[in-house]
């Protein structure tokens, strides 16, 4: 029996869009165990109990390209990442499947080759590399993919506002522009190199400064309702910086402020859709197998 815990992401981080990724500490457990025969699940809903759940997908993927067999799988799943919200549940699916294949199936495949096909299955490398590697990480996508990690200060936390509804990480690509200004290029270019910077310095100045972004934000504010309201009660409690997680609809704060979700609760429970407000800090492990 193999136990792999993964964590949640948020990717872009306003300017990197397509390119950085943070892990949190908010987790999925996939236990996965061969039995008899068949195929069985534990721990999600009836419509995820068959062979298109991207957890057993993942695995059988990865199984097939270590050129193993099994009897029959049961995967367990203790699931903490909100679905469809731009957490990186996605991706916490995938890299807990191919994880998963390669250690109960006793396949030699390194970290950074089971990475490679994590983002095979994915798409985007941005969720996979922080849910793989853990901390701030950032990826280039070509003739393969390749991720760098960079160090983020203990100071900084991080206020998630999910809502109630999901939205589609296809739709939220749609509707973005095939082209874009030199003038934002240029932008969130500038913007993202000192993004790191002041990420890994923990100073909450140039945070505010650097974490926009005109490439991405702009369009998809339009698909999360309640967007401008969010925003505005973010600010007015002291948020550094706000910003779409992944494609959405979370909506992501820097706070270095404890009392910043008590502050925003009655103006949060005015608006009409039901926003969860939960604080997170990076992780720094990444995805973890027993
Ligand atoms: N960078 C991706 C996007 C993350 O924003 O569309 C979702 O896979």
């Amino acid at each position: 029996m193999v136990k792999v815990t993964v964590p949640a992401t948020t990717a872009n981080i306003g300017p990197g869009f397509d390119t950085l990724g943070l892990a949190l500490n908010l987790y999925n457990t996939y236990t996965f165990e061969e039995i008899n025969e068949g195929l069985v699940f534990e721990g999600c809903s009836d419509k995820y109990k068959n062979t298109e759940n991207l957890v057993y997908q993942s695995f059988a993927k990865t199984a097939k390209l270590l050129e193993k067999n099994i009897n029959g799988l049961k995967i367990t799943m203790d699931t903490h990442i909100p679905v469809s919200r731009g957490l990186g549940s996605s991706s916490a699916c995938i890299v807990g499947g191919v994880f998963g294949a390669n250690a109960l199936l006793q396949g030699n495949l390194s970290k950074d080759e089971l990475f490679k096909i994590a983002v095979e299955i994915e798409g985007h490398p941005d969720n996979v590399a922080p849910a793989v590697y853990g901390g701030l990480t950032a990826t280039i996508v070509e003739n393969g993919v390749y991720s760098v990690n960079y160090s983020i200060s203990d100071k900084i936390r991080f206020c998630a506002l999910i809502p109630g509804f999901e939205t589609s990480t296809h739709d939220a690509r749609k509707i973005l522009p095939s082209i874009v200004s030199f003038k934002d290029a240029i932008f969130n270019v500038s913007r993202t190199a000192v993004l790191l910077k002041a990420l890994e310095e923990g100073n909450f100045e140039l945070i505010s400064i650097s974490l926009k972004d005109m490439l991405h934000q702009q369009y998809r504010k339009t698909l999360i309702s309640e967007y401008d309201e969010v925003k505005k009660v973010c600010m007015e409690n002291g948020s550094h910086a706000f910003f779409i997680s992944g494609s959405g609809p979370t909506l992501m704060n820097i706070t270095d402020d404890p009392d910043f979700i008590k502050n925003m609760e009655n103006s949060i429970k005015c608006l009409k859709n039901k926003w969860d407000m939960k604080f997170l800090s990076a992780d720094k492990s990444g995805v973890i197998i027993k």
